[in-house]
Order: C-alpha cells, then sequence, then structure tokens
C-alpha cells in the first residue's frame, strides 16, 4: 500500500516531510508516479448529487491509476469513523472524508494523524475542538454563498410581482447537523435580512432525500393551509424539492413560473427536467467533479507542500432558458 515502488532503491528511500505539521511517509518520486492507495469515506447515497460525486470519485481514480478503497457511510457518522479507522489499519496512502454532520471527527482525525496519514475534506466541512486536528485541506463549494445567491435570486424574482410586498418562504431543510444544511440556512437567512417583505414561515427537514421533500411537503401543504399564501419554496438541494413535486402536484398546486416560486441546489439532471417542464425557477449548481483536486491534494500532502485550507468550487446558477439544452446534454451523457 505504501507509495514504495519496490524494485527501486531510490522509491525505498523513504523520507519525512514536515512542512506542513505533520509527518508524512514520502518517498523520492512519490508525486510523479507512485501508485497511490486512497481511502474514501463518503457520507451515504442519499440524493442524485451524491451518486453523481461517488461516480466522478471513482472515474477519477481509474484514470488516475489510483487504488480506492470505497466505504458507503449510509448516512451514518459511525459508519463512516468505522471506515476511516479500517483505512488506518490498512495503512492507506491518503484518506479522503466526506463528512455526514460537522462535529465528533476529532478522536479518528488524531488517530490518522497519529498514524501519518493525511486526510482531505471533500464537500462538507467539518468543526473540530483541537485546530491541529482539521484535515490538510477541503475541496468543497461555498454553501453560505449558494444560500446567498438563492436568497438574493428569490429577493429579485418575487420583486415587481404580487408578492413585493410580503413573500412568504417555506423551506426544506437538508441533513440536520451537516454544513450544508447549516451553511445554506444561514446564507440564505443573511441575505434575508435586507429584504423585510421576504420572510421564512416554516421549515421542515427533509435529510436531503427526495423521500423526505415529498413527507415535508405533505405536511406543509397541511400546515400552511395548502400553500395559499405561500410565495416560495426554498429547498436546501434538488432531490427534497424534485420529491416535494410530487406531492404538490397530487395536491394541484402550481410551481414554476406563473406559481409558487422554487430555488433549490445541486443541478442535478432531473431537476433540469422538471425546470424544463415549467415546474421550478432557478438552481444553484454544486459541482460534483472534486476527485482531480482532492487527489492531488493527497500527493501534495505527501511530497510536502502546502495546501490552502480550502479550494473553493464556483457556484453558477441554472434558468429555465437553458433547462432543456442541460437536460439534453445530461441525459445522453447518462445513457
Ligand atoms: O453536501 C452536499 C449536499 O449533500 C448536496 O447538496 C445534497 O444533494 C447532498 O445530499
Amino acid at each position: 500500500m505504501k507509495l514504495v515502488k519496490l524494485g527501486s532503491l531510490v522509491f525505498a528511500a523513504a523520507l519525512s516531510i514536515s512542512a506542513i505539521g505533520v509527518q508524512f511517509p514520502v518517498s523520492a518520486k512519490a508525486n510523479a508516479q507512485a501508485t497511490l492507495t486512497i481511502g474514501f469515506a463518503q457520507t451515504g447515497s442519499e440524493s442524485g448529487w451524491r451518486t453523481a460525486f461517488t461516480n466522478s470519485m471513482k472515474a477519477e481514480a481509474t484514470k488516475e491509476g489510483i487504488t480506492l478503497q470505497f466505504s458507503d457511510g449510509q448516512q451514518k457518522q459511525e459508519v463512516q469513523i468505522a471506515a476511516i479507522r479500517s483505512f488506518i489499519a490498512q495503512k492507506v496512502d491518503g484518506i479522503i472524508l466526506a463528512p455526514i454532520v460537522e462535529t465528533g471527527w476529532d478522536a479518528v482525525l488524531k488517530e490518522a494523524k497519529d498514524a501519518k496519514i493525511p486526510v482531505i475534506l471533500v464537500d462538507r466541512d467539518v468543526k473540530v475542538n483541537d485546530p491541529t486536528l482539521y484535515p490538510v485541506t477541503r475541496v468543497a463549494a461555498d454553501f453560505n454563498h449558494e444560500g446567498r445567491l438563492a436568497a438574493s435570486w428569490l429577493a429579485a424574482a418575487s420583486a415587481g410581482t404580487q408578492w413585493a410586498s410580503g413573500c412568504n418562504i417555506v423551506e426544506l431543510q437538508g441533513t440536520t447537523g451537516s454544513s450544508a444544511a447549516i451553511d445554506r440556512a444561514a446564507g440564505f437567512a443573511d441575505v434575508l435580512k435586507l429584504f423585510p417583505a421576504l420572510k421564512i414561515v416554516a421549515s421542515q427537514n427533509g435529510d436531503f432525500t427526495r423521500d423526505g421533500g415529498q413527507k415535508a411537503m405533505e405536511a406543509l401543504i397541511k400546515s400552511q393551509n395548502n400553500l395559499k399564501d405561500i410565495c416560495a419554496i426554498w429547498s436546501h438541494n434538488d432531490d427534497m424539492l424534485l420529491g416535494a413535486l410530487v406531492a404538490l402536484k397530487t395536491a394541484g398546486i402550481k410551481t414554476g413560473p406563473g406559481g409558487i416560486l422554487t430555488v433549490s441546489v445541486d443541478g442535478v439532471c432531473d431537476m433540469f427536467k422538471a425546470m424544463s417542464d415549467g415546474l421550478t425557477n432557478a438552481n444553484v449548481t454544486l459541482l460534483p467533479d472534486l476527485g482531480q483536486l482532492a487527489y492531488q491534494a493527497v500527493r501534495d500532502a505527501i511530497a510536502g507542500k502546502t495546501e490552502p485550507p480550502w479550494t473553493v468550487m464556483p457556484s453558477p446558477m441554472n434558468f429555465p432558458d437553458t433547462a432543456a439544452a442541460k437536460y439534453k446534454a445530461c441525459s445522453a451523457a447518462a445513457s
């Protein structure tokens, strides 16, 4: 598993580098030629975006000749922690963690640090009590910015409509304790403070899943008088909104242009279909292709290069005018 290639004394002369505060084992030619074994502790498979992200990580590993030990965390932190412990026991070269929730990682991060195995965060963030345990770097979008983009769009879209003087919003929240849900909600709320006409009147947790979104919307339809006074739906991800659309259709409630405004995050293929069918209004893209940067970060850590704490991915927005073309492109790529 180690980076050292047998048959070459040069490779066998393993060094230690302490430039980033942790000493990782490194061979003289680690960066260019070694075969890496990387453990990837994925959150689970709760959404279309997550599946696209997993597929992209696997495809990039194959392309780069990396041996990827993949673990599906099944939406449970304890499963992710057990996977990390198993990666440490296997003496992998690096660990990539997509954490389900923000807190509770200190002990296992210390174990990885003690084993001198670099940990790279992808997607969601962690909060650690001991800052020296924070992973080498994070490759991820800015979730707070995504929330800000969604709210800014909504403020502009509702101005000049019958909702200009009062826009009541219902919110579909992602997994409790996840940085994606926490930061998106915070960014959205911050922008809302600038627009007193816009107000979140009810929130329901849908756990980032379609089923969760459908159930959450069924509850909201009941508690909010069939959404009669609701101007907009803000969903922390596409899958929850796609599930909600099923409930809304059953209740005969119109969304999209001419109906209740919607905005969500991810940019999954089915959302482009829903948008091109006139059911949704706006979407913030969460790019799923994080593998190349994450694998490079493992190589850099092993080679002792200093990493930026966070490589921020861009968050472009999608609207109905390009949805049909995007749906055509993504459905063709999938087949
Ligand atoms: O952490 C990113 C979020 O996780 C995505 O927006 C969502 O679809 C996934 O479940």
